[in-house]
Order: structure tokens, then sequence, then C-alpha cells
């Protein structure tokens, strides 16, 4: 009773005309209201114990509508509990989808009737298109609670990571596409849902720890200290998209401290124009000649110089990112090293209206301590060059794959273990899926550093269940899938969005003696472009190609000399057989393999930069990892497929 006076309007009514019947009396009155704040006390209480508190929060539309916050399932508990906070007296509706699109995908109804009570229903999206979604044949959502009151409605609901029903979502680590909708009219009945209003799709990690309570800590602690790395004043350009900008700090000369989190701090305004952010390291080069001279990164085919040098990634943010909060026991460490004085920040904005008068400083915040934690990180890149002759992906493809290849050779020149515990998978607008596979001794082991469902505007950090253990001489592949069905050209590798890249940015503890590590793998650039059906003395590389910094030239058909890009975009025409040979040309023919160690802490003091060494095909994968098969006991449903009915008794109705 004392829930639905808090919880429900009609109940409040209901009250109201109580409360005004004792009211002849004022000790009655006193009584009734002592009374209610005595129930109110209890009801609080129970309300604590009873709800879950909840881990992760999203809001997922733009106007903070709709908010969801869920707790994962944790060991001896498979059961994700999720609950929708939605600005609506109507239903509510959450669904689990592969690309964001309704058909297929799984989804939950739920709303408060007009009676009061809470219903839930699971249901799937039609096998094509949109449209009125089917009740599923087993029903997997339970109903915890629910409630309204005169303008949002609450609904908690739980169900299994795996409810071993094909008509749901098996909750992993990969990004989830969360489609949302709701409508103000309350259905009837589960067969009588009018049509969304409003609706709309929001990428999220289900699974990953949550730093959020980690960071409330550090914003506590008196001792944490704060320093903003911030670009100056960027103007965005009003003739091109994307701009690379890329700015020099010189550090302060501070004592050694630990960066224990990160923060974006994003302009205000300029939300929509601000897409991706790195700082980098820049070991122990002198970068003084550049401060105060901030330039793009990338221009065609000219590289910003210290990008060559700054190649240590400390911290990185994309659209979607959140804070980024260090294990407790970890820290990344910065300053109290004379010789390493330099960052570079390196900016990716994206205006697609190619709006005037734009400027920018944004920052990146880093949350630093002086009281040293006992474990520290380092980072390690691996990924293939970003070099148009590097990745070549042909148009109309629904998954193109293409392949990088770190052997035990390069692996062996660390002296220990690593355990990658975070990092970001990094491919453009095309990329779909993306793995990180470690061989050893011929067995391909475990590896949660993956995502099948890679969403470009989605970018951040994630951090892996259990570390990923890479051991001296383990071989790698990293395998970058794109999809390129829109695409009526060649798309090629390049630092645009409309360029694709495919890096796996990895951290790991402990932190080994040196500043930079990173594995990058070239297939041969001429052999490629002979598949595009250019003779070798067509095509003319300048430039080391150490990181794809080449400059590729084509005299084509009419003798002119053109760059390779330009030749892409005006003289190829792709065949389906080229398409083909292309794929096995990604994954099969021998690759350069650049096994940097950069740094003058390396062993030996005197390894200052990478070396480049041939392999001659694929690393050999012999025992592929396979996935165990999902076990399904108990049925975790009412099996029933009456959809009206609560599965669940809810406590929070009384
Ligand atoms: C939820 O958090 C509150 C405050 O931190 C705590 O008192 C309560 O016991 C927690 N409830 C559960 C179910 O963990
Ligand atoms: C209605 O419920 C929402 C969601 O719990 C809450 O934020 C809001 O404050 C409530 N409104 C009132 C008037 O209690
Ligand atoms: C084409 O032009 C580039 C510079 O733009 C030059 O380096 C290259 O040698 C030229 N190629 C030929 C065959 O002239
Ligand atoms: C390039 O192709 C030639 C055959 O045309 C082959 O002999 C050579 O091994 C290939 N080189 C690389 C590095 O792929
Ligand atoms: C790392 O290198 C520095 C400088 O070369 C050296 O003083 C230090 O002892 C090394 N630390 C470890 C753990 O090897
Ligand atoms: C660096 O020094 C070590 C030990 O003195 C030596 O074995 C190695 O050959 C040197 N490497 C280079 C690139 O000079």
């Amino acid at each position: 009773m004392q829930e639905r006076l808090r919880e429900t309007t009609g109940s409040t009514a209901e009250l109201t005309c109580g409360a005004a019947s004792a009211g002849r009396s004022t000790t009655t009155m006193l009584t009734v209201v002592s009374l209610l704040l005595a129930l109110f006390a209890v009801s609080s209480a129970q309300q604590q114990l009873q709800q879950p508190n909840f881990t992760h929060q999203a809001v997922l539309d733009p106007n903070g509508k709709f908010r969801l916050n869920w707790s994962p399932a944790t060991n001896g508990n498979d059961y994700f509990t999720f609950e929708c906070v939605v600005a609506t007296r109507g239903w509510i509706g959450l669904g689990f989808s592969t690309n964001g699109a309704m058909a297929a995908a799984d989804m939950v109804i739920a709303w408060v009737d007009a009676s009061g009570r809470p219903q839930i229903s699971d249901r799937h999206g039609p096998a094509q298109g949109n449209g009125f979604p089917p009740a599923d044949s087993k029903q997997d959502y339970e109903l915890v609670s629910g409630r309204k009151n005169n303008t949002h409605t609450v609904i908690t609901f739980r169900r299994k990571q795996d409810t071993c029903d094909p008509q749901d979502w098996k909750i992993t680590s990969d990004t989830t596409r969360l489609i949302w909708a709701y409508n103000d009219q309350v259905p009837t009945s589960a067969d009588d849902i009018p049509k969304h209003t409003e609706r709309g799709v929001k990428s999220a990690q289900l699974i990953n720890p949550q730093t959020k309570d980690g960071m409330a800590t550090i914003l506590a602690d008196p001792s944490t200290k704060i320093y903003d790395l911030r670009l100056t004043n960027v103007k965005l350009p009003t003739d091109k998209r994307t701009l690379y900008w890329c700015e020099i700090i010189e550090l302060p000369n501070w004592n050694k401290h630990h960066v224990i989190a990160n923060r974006m701090m994003v302009q205000k305004g300029n939300e929509r124009y601000v897409h991706h952010m790195v700082m980098y390291g820049c070991g122990e080069e002198d970068m003084s000649e550049y401060l105060g001279k901030p330039a793009a990164c990338f221009d065609d085919m000219e590289v910003f110089n210290p990008m060559h040098k700054c190649s240590d990634y400390r911290a990185v943010w994309a659209v979607g990112g959140e804070d980024f909060v260090y294990p407790s026991n970890m820290g990344s460490p910065i300053f109290g090293n004379s010789k390493q004085r330099f960052v570079l920040l390196e900016m990716h904005y994206d205006n697609p209206d190619l709006k005037p008068g734009i400027s920018d400083s944004s920052a990146f915040r880093l949350y630093l301590t002086e009281k040293l934690r006992p474990v520290e990180t380092g980072r390690l890149t691996i990924g293939q060059g970003v070099s148009p002759v590097a990745i070549a992906i042909p148009p109309k493809q629904q998954r193109f794959t293409t392949y990088v290849y770190c052997p035990g050779k390069c692996t062996s020149r660390m002296t220990e273990p690593i355990n990658v515990f975070t990092g970001l998978l990094h491919t453009h607008l095309l990329g779909v899926a993306m793995r990180v596979r470690v061989i050893r001794n011929g067995v391909e082991i475990k590896s949660d550093m993956r995502d099948d469902h890679y969403d470009f505007n989605y970018q951040t950090p994630v951090y892996l269940s259990k570390p990923l253990v890479i051991m001296p001489g383990d071989d790698i592949i990293v395998e970058c899938t794109y999809g390129s069905m829109d695409r009526e050209t060649l798309s090629y590798g390049g630092f645009g969005s409309d360029n694709e890249m495919c890096l796996a940015l990895m951290e790991y503890y402990p932190k080994r003696n040196i500043t930079t590590e990173a594995c990058m793998s070239f297939v041969d650039p001429k052999n490629l472009t002979e598949i595009l059906g250019l003779k070798k003395d067509q095509v003319n590389i300048a430039g080391d190609g150490g990181f794809g910094n080449n400059k590729v030239t084509v005299i084509n058909q009419k003798k002119q000399n053109v760059t390779i890009t330009n030749w892409y975009k005006n003289d190829l025409k792709v065949t389906s057989d080229m398409a083909t040979k292309l794929q096995d040309f990604m994954k099969n023919s021998p690759e350069t393999v650049y096994c940097g160690l950069q740094g003058r802490d390396s062993p030996g003091g005197n390894v200052t930069d990478g070396t480049l060494f041939p392999i001659d095909g694929p690393i050999k994968n012999p025992r592929p990892y396979v996935e165990p098969a999902a076990v399904c006991t108990a049925s975790s449903g009412s099996g029933s497929t009456t959809t009206s009915q609560p599965t669940r008794a809810t406590t929070n109705r009384g």
C-alpha cells in the first residue's frame, strides 16, 4: 500500500481522500502523517535492501528521457538485471541488435497497466525490416519490479546472459547496439501495443567492469591532482570534413606521478565535431623545436614530423567513450624523467557539413597521484601499416578481412610475459569486426581482445574480463574485417575517416623497461598494385614505408604521373576477380614486419629504432581456439507463451 502511494498516481489519489477524511481532527492528522513517515522509512530501507545497486549506467537518447541502469551477471549469478527509467507513462521497449536495426533484434516491452500492475513481454523484431515484434515462444525476461509516477515509468527486469533461446541475444563483451523505443499510450494487452513514437539506437559495453565507482573515489581523494593537456584554439577548416590536428606539449618539471584516470573535456558546443583524441609520449626525443607550432598531422601524403617520433600511445578517447579509470593497484608513470619531456596530442575532428567558424580548445584531463601504486603499466600497438598500399578493400564486399602478423621473432624481444588488461580496437568507418589472436606453440589461446560488432562511433578502451597474457615467442595475428557494400570504389589505408586502419592498441602490466613497442606488418606494395592491374614499372614508391610513410605515384594510361589515391579514385575499376585475388593476397602473401623497440632505455641502451624483417607467408594457426559450446541446461523463463503475466512476483509492490 505504501509503495503504491509513492509510486503510482492512482494510489496517491486514493490516499489523499483518506487523509482528507482523517483531517477532521488535527491529532488524527498528525498520527496519519507520522504513520505515513514511519511507513516511508520502512519502505525505503526495504527498497535499499531489495534494489540491486546498479554498476552500469547509460543514457540512451539525446534528451535524457531514456535512462538504463544495469548490473552484469557475476560469478554464481548468471542474470543481468536492467532498470529502464523512461519519461513516459506508456510502454517502453529495449532491444539488443546486431547492427542497430529492429530486424531480428531481441526485444523486451514493458509497461505499468491501468490498474498499476507492471507487465513485461519478451519479443523479437520481424525477420526483415520493421514491424510489430512478435512475442518469443519462450519468455526469458523476468519482471523484478515496475512503477510509475506522473512523469516516469521505471521497470526492472532480469534475464540470463545466455538464455539459450535463439530468439534472444546472447550478451557478450562485444559492443552491443541497444535499440530503445517508447510511446505514451498504455497498451490494453500484449497483443495491442501501439507503434512507438520515439526510438533510437546507442552502443554500449554491457559486461565491462564499470569504472565510475573508482572515479568517485579518485575525485573524493584530496591527494588527487589534475593536469590538463589542452589544444589551443584549433580552427576547423571549411573545405574538408576531416582534420587531424597535432600539437606538441611540454610537460611540467614535476616529480614522478602515476596517471590513475583520464577524462576527455570536450569544449562545450563542440561535441559533434570532436571525434577522437590520442595522447602519445615522445620517449626521450627533444621536441622543443615544435613547441607553439601545431599543424595538421597529415596533409594528403605529408605527415607531421613528430608523428614518427612520438608513437607511444598514452591515452585515447573517442566519441561515445567514457572516463578511463585504472584498476586501484595500477598507474601509468608520468613526469619525473627529465629526458621524457614531451607529448603529442592528436585530435581527429569531423565536420561533415563543413560548418564555418568552429574553433576548439578541448583537453585531456589526467588524474594523478604522487602516492605511487604498486603496479606500473605499459603499452603495445599491433597493426597494419597506415598506407594506401598496405590496406586495400574492394567495394561491394559483405566481409573482407585483412591480417596483421606479429611473429614470435618479434614478441621474443620481450624478456618477460605481459598481461594485457585493456585496450582499444581501432578501424575506421568500414570496420565490422576485429580480433587479436594469440598462438602459443601451435595452439591458439582464448582472447577476449575482440569485437564481432564493431562500431566506429563507439570507441572506448575495453577492460578485459581476464588479462590476455602474451609470452615472449607467441605469434600474434590481428584480423580486421570490413564491410564495403555501400562503397563504389576501392577503400585504402590512410588517416581520414573515409580511409581505413587496423590497429590494436593494448595496455599491459607490469611495465617493461622500454618506452615504445609496436609491431606493424605490411604486404608487398608492388605485388598489391599488380593485382589491381598496374605493372611494377608504372608504380613509384618513395620513402621508407616504416609506418606507411611512403609516397606512391603511378604513371596512368595517359602517361600522366598521378598519386596512387587519385589513380584508385579516377582510373581503377575493381573487378570481382581482383577482389577475390586481393582477399587471398591480404591473407596469404609474405609480409614485412616492423618490430619496433624504441628508447635508449632498451636492453643494451642502444636500440633506438625498430627493425624490419620479412616473413614468408601467413602465421600458421594449427589449432585455432574453439569457443566451448554454450551450456544451456535449466530453462530460465516460464516457458509460457502468455506474455501479459509477470513471471516473477514483484517484491516492490508489497
Ligand atoms: C546498495 O548500496 C547501499 C549504499 O552503498 C548499501 O547500503 C546497500 O547495502 C547496497 N545494497 C545491496 C543490495 O547491495
Ligand atoms: C518520478 O520518477 C522519476 C524516476 O524515478 C524521478 O526521477 C522523478 O523525480 C519522479 N517524480 C516525482 C514527482 O516524484
Ligand atoms: C612522379 O612524381 C613524383 C613526385 O610527385 C616523383 O617522385 C616520381 O619520380 C615521378 N615518377 C616518374 C616516373 O616520373
Ligand atoms: C611478390 O610477387 C612475386 C611474384 O610476382 C614473388 O616472387 C615475391 O615473393 C612476392 N614478394 C612479396 C614480398 O610478396
Ligand atoms: C630500466 O632501465 C634503467 C635505465 O637504463 C635502469 O636504471 C633500471 O634499473 C632498469 N630497470 C629494470 C627493472 O630493469
Ligand atoms: C646493443 O648492445 C648490446 C649489448 O651491448 C649488443 O649485443 C647489441 O648488438 C647492440 N645492438 C645494436 C643495435 O647496436
